[in-house]
């Protein structure tokens, strides 16, 4: 009999400091910055965001996530045979963050590693993890998007400050002989890594280039939804489903217009979409899966349903999953 994956928990974790568009203005006025919710709201969607305090890492975010996956999986720690963390905000430069918050949990002797995708980076993960699994080299996987890019972001450029936040989510994933993912498709063009990037490196004790976020956000939108509608069409026609089957599309959270365009290509309503954007801003590879935990925990996605996962981001990077809760 085939072997699948499916998930049957997940977990998320925001920071305790949320700010509004207003909070956030008040704090870029301090240095000369000018940006308006009205500004924010209408180009992006965004209403609030959560930043982390300077001690927070995103193992501590990740792990606060997996732990509550886990246990809606009804799982341990010691059940997990395979940690993957999607992260562009790692604690250190070495070990991954998936081996600090693998001992942070205290499931020692399992495989964990990162993976570096940026906004796609759940989608890398999930893919991997289910790769894996259908392999037989894990039966019980804990895969997490966690960011802290509040550290990347350059509080002078009001163009890219004012669109991200800090945050975590989780899902457990297990080996099932009942289909949960169907399909996914993963794609990346290194031919334009300039539009979305931190150019700084690590070399000889200091920081050299510049480590804050640059990005060409026009370029960015114009690709973005393309990409995202060839990803979701890839493996719906891979799993043999048309568009009109999704009960739920849960789109990388950047922005609502792209949100909407992606929505629009597929002919769905905006209210067959997970947003979390609102509240959450931009939280890279911790995007997805949070706007997932935040939609089967207040109700809306159910059991057995039909659910589109889609990522965009640096590299660039893309792909989707498609699969049935
Ligand atoms: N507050 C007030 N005014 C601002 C702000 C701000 N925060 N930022 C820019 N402006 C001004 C600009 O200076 C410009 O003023 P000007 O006309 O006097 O020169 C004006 O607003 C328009 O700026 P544009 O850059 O043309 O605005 P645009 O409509 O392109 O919106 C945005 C910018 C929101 C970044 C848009 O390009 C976008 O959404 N791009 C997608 C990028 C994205 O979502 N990236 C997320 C990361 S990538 C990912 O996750 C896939």
């Amino acid at each position: 009999m085939r072997l699948y994956s499916r998930i049957t928990g997940t977990g998320s974790c925001l920071p305790s400091r949320r700010l509004t568009n207003a909070d956030l203005a008040d704090e870029l006025a301090t240095s000369g910055v000018v940006t308006t919710d009205d500004w924010i709201v209408e180009r992006t969607g965004i209403r609030a965001r959560h930043f982390a305090a300077a001690d927070v890492c995103s193992s501590d975010l990740g792990v606060e996530a997996a732990q509550q996956a886990l246990q809606a999986a009804k799982l341990l720690a010691s059940d997990i045979d395979l940690i993957i963390v999607a992260t562009s905000t790692p604690d250190m430069v070495f070990p991954s963050t998936a081996c600090i918050l693998q001992n942070k949990l205290g499931a020692h002797g399992c495989a964990a590693f990162d993976v570096q995708a940026v906004c796609s980076g759940f989608i890398y993960a999930l893919t991997i993890a289910d790769a894996m699994i259908k392999a037989g080299s894990a039966t019980k996987a804990l895969v997490i998007g966690a960011e802290v890019f509040s550290r990347l972001l350059d509080f002078k450029d009001r163009t890219t400050c004012v669109l991200f936040g800090d945050g975590a989510g989780a899902v457990v994933l297990e080996a099932s002989r009942t289909p949960g993912i169907l399909a996914s498709d993963l794609h990346a063009d290194g031919k334009h890594v300039g539009i979305l990037c931190v150019p700084g490196h690590v070399s000889g004790g200091k920081v050299l280039g510049d480590p804050l976020l640059k990005m060409d956000g026009k370029a960015v939108f114009k690709l973005a939804v393309g990409v995202l509608d060839e990803a979701a069409r890839a493996v719906l026609a891979k799993a043999g489903k048309v568009a009109a089957d999704i009960d739920w599309l849960i789109p990388h959270q950047a922005n609502i217009r792209i949100m909407q365009g992606a929505a629009r290509k597929l002919k769905l309503p905006m209210d067959k979409v997970i947003v979390t954007v609102d509240q959450h801003g931009n939280t890279s590879a911790a995007s997805i899966p949070l706007a997932l935990d935040s939609g089967i925990r207040s109700g809306k996605i159910k059991p057995g349903e039909l659910l589109m996962l889609e990522g965009v981001g640096g590299g660039f990077t893309w792909g989707a999953v498609l699969l049935n809760l």
